[in-house]
């Protein structure tokens, strides 16, 4: 179906620094077209001193929708009207939806996520889980597998102390100790046993190719499966030396595509098919590969 913008175009629209790559463009605008509404999503650069003035000025201006993006999602919590009680335990936000006076903020990267797990046929129910990494994008991974009844997770972190206060936090919330802190140098002491290794650090997306947190091939022998939170490259290095072990490795493209299939169908109030959400990562790949 052609769209035209019209007088009764609704607009939302992404708010980070920077934001010139942006695939989250491709994803709404995409859905809009399939389910024939008169929507676009268009990115907004926005400066650090100006975070507060940009959620008030796109309330002003009534955009139905905002995602966040780093390195606001924090900070934008301060300029919400209310907050999705999961997104604030998190204490990040990627989606804000406009409602009377204001704009409610949720964390649709964490369900994302998940989607994307469920959709690969990934368990997190009962299982032995590395978690690589402990910043904003670790901790949400944290705080799922603990609500989703991992039996146990492993954080690895290059500095322990930010390990630990994701530990504390989470297994706080939870209300049990689901959540053991660990320096990344210290994997040897893990508990044998096959594990699915979820890669939440910065290491080894592009141009950084060649990086890993852990470089010693031994220690891939201890994972099942490997999830990396990263999509460019397509195959991470992570990826590539949990196959060379014989695991199965996944990317973060789905991750990508589900977190902005929630927020569409928040925005919306519509729920989206298997059918269209398989089309819009068709599209989406076609990026990579
Ligand atoms: P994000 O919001 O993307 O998670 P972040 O909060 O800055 O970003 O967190 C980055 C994560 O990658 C941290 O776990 C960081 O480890 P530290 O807590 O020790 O800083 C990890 N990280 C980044 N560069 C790293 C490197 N070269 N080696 C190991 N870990 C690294």
């Amino acid at each position: 179906m052609k769209m035209e913008i019209n007088g009764k175009t609704r607009t939302c629209g992404l708010i980070g620094n920077p934001v010139e790559h942006t695939l989250s463009p491709m994803i709404h605008n995409t859905l809009a077209k399939l389910l024939g509404h008169n929507l676009v999503y268009v990115p907004f650069p926005v400066d650090a001193d100006k975070v507060a003035q940009a959620v008030e000025g796109a309330d002003a201006l009534q955009l139905l929708g905002l995602n966040v993006t780093v390195p606001y999602k924090s900070e934008v919590i301060g300029s919400l009207r209310e907050i999705d009680e999961l997104a604030c335990s998190i204490g990040a936000v990627n989606t804000l939806v406009k409602t009377e006076g204001g704009y409610k903020g949720y964390n649709t990267d964490m369900e994302g996520l998940y989607r994307a797990m469920v959709s690969e046929g990934i368990r997190i129910g009962g299982e032995q889980i590395l978690l690589l990494g402990a910043g904003g994008a670790a901790r949400a991974v944290a705080y799922l597998c603990a609500v989703k009844g991992a039996d146990k997770v492993y954080i690895l972190n290059r500095t322990l102390s930010k390990a630990q206060t994701v530990a504390e936090e989470v297994n706080r919330t939870v209300g049990r100790e689901v959540i053991v802190p660990m320096a990344t140098e210290d994997y040897t002491k893990l508990p044998d046993g096959k594990y699915l290794a979820i890669q939440g650090t910065s290491v080894g997306l592009a141009p950084n190719t060649e990086e890993v947190v852990i470089a010693d091939e031994a220690f891939y022998e201890k994972i099942h499966t490997g999830f990396d939170l990263i999509y460019n490259p397509w195959e991470t290095k992570f990826m590539k030396l949990v196959m060379k072990h014989g695991g199965n490795a996944y990317n973060g493209l789905k991750m990508l595509l589900y977190q902005g299939i929630i927020a569409y169908e928040l925005w919306n109030d519509v729920s989206v098919s298997e059918e269209d959400a398989q089309v819009v990562y068709k599209r989406l790949r076609e990026q990579f590969i």
